[in-house]
């Protein structure tokens, strides 16, 4: 066995740090999501894509979860702008991508067009309500989106933990160096948990190496920042995780909570930096109550296994159970649900925000200190 192949065969690299932008272009306002976008682009990380999608890409990917092509892709990534810079943008046009008044990239137009957003809801987010912070998102976004291939010119400056970003080609390399045949993705918002930490392990036995690859880019106020769970990471790993199989490494997009669908998505991008395999567990990519629990795993189901050309591991529900003395999930311990330590997300962000620690069965001791600290110095 090797290492994946890229996504569509070929692993994309759109980037020129010498290119001079014409400063007479026209200038395009990125959001931070679609920063990290470009970037995503630029590096491979979203191969075979090679731009923001164009309105054929766009109903194809939101309709059947398929680029027209046919490859599987489940997500639109799309630049969105309003009605004014779209009626001065032309096909064919070059039009400079800026963030904060720095140009970061330049686009040549291929396709202007109005989404329609209500029908990207409804497939995307299986939702149109506005709590959820996705859906919420597409509709505060401008009206039209551009579309065309990209080139990243400028590198994306990072505030911190500037080791941590690897592109999709330099994670390849890195896991042939390291040996690696086998490769097992795991995509996390959150702190690591006993219960993260358990299927990571249980992966681990059957893998190679562990691709530790949390999502630092934008995510929803109340998820923790990812300068805390970067500390939080590097203690645990210090501490409880065999060096030589686990590499960290961050993953800057943005969260889109599009549940199943964000599975698929995340499990292919996975398999553009190298991963052969992709953890999925409980309500992966969820929020609120808007998927089943068990719904980001069924989705896997629409593809085959050559198409994906990654493969899923799933997981139960994990905890702690206090009468086997040990993690596990439902199949395979027989115990009471009043035996089980489980502790929402929601709850252990207010345990941690009054200062009363979740027990040393959910979290590690280590891992609950960095949070407490960062959390307080945040406050
Ligand atoms: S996510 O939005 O990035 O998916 P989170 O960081 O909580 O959220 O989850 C990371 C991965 O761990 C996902 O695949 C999720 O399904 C899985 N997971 C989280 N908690 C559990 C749990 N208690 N049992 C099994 N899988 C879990």
């Amino acid at each position: 066995m090797s290492l994946s192949v890229p996504h569509g065969g070929k692993l994309i690299q759109q980037i020129n740090y010498h290119y001079n932008p014409n400063m007479d272009n026209l200038v395009v306002h990125l959001t931070s999501q679609e920063l990290s976008d470009l970037e995503l682009i630029a590096n491979g990380a979203y191969s075979p894509l090679t731009g923001f999608m164009d309105e054929k890409e766009y109903h194809s990917v939101v309709e059947s979860m398929r680029l027209p092509n046919n490859l599987p892709w489940s997500l639109p990534i799309t630049l969105a702008v309003d009605k004014k810079t779209a009626n001065k943008i032309e096909r064919k046009d070059t039009v400079n991508l800026a963030f904060n008044n720095e140009i970061y990239g330049v686009m040549s137009v291929t396709d202007i067009f109005k989404p329609n957003k209500k029908k990207e809801a409804l497939y995307v987010y299986q939702t149109e309500d506005l709590n959820h912070p996705g859906v919420k998102k597409l509709f505060n976004r401008d009206d039209f989106y551009i579309a065309g291939p990209v080139t990243l010119i400028k590198k994306i400056p990072k505030k911190k933990f500037m080791e941590f970003y690897l592109d999709p080609h330099e994670t390849r390399e890195m896991f042939s160096k390291l040996g690696w045949n086998t490769v097992v993705g795991f995509q996390t918002r959150n702190p690591i948990h006993r219960a993260h930490e358990y299927i990571q392990k249980s992966a681990l036995e059957i893998v190679d190496g562990l691709f530790l690859n949390p999502l630092v880019g934008e995510t929803k106020p109340d998820d923790i920042p990812s300068e805390i769970r970067m500390e939080s990471y590097l203690v645990l790993l210090e501490k409880y995780y065999p060096k030589n199989r686990v590499l960290l490494s961050v993953f800057p997009a943005a969260m889109r909570y599009a549940g199943p669908r964000e599975a698929i998505f995340h499990a292919l991008v996975r398999k553009n930096y190298g991963c052969t395999h992709f953890i999925v567990g409980r309500d992966h990519a969820g929020v609120g109550n808007y998927y089943g629990t068990y719904d980001a795993q069924k989705i896997f189901s629409h593809f085959t296994k050559e198409e994906l050309g990654i493969e899923p591991l799933f997981f139960e529900h994990s905890f702690y159970c206090r009468k086997c003395e040990n993690m596990a999930s439902s199949k395979t311990c027989p115990h009471h649900e009043n035996d089980r330590i489980m502790l929402s997300g929601t709850k252990v962000r207010t345990m941690l925000k009054e200062g009363v620690k979740p027990p040393k069965e959910f979290s590690r001791p280590e891992v609950i200190h960095v949070l407490m600290k960062g959390l307080k110095q945040k406050v």
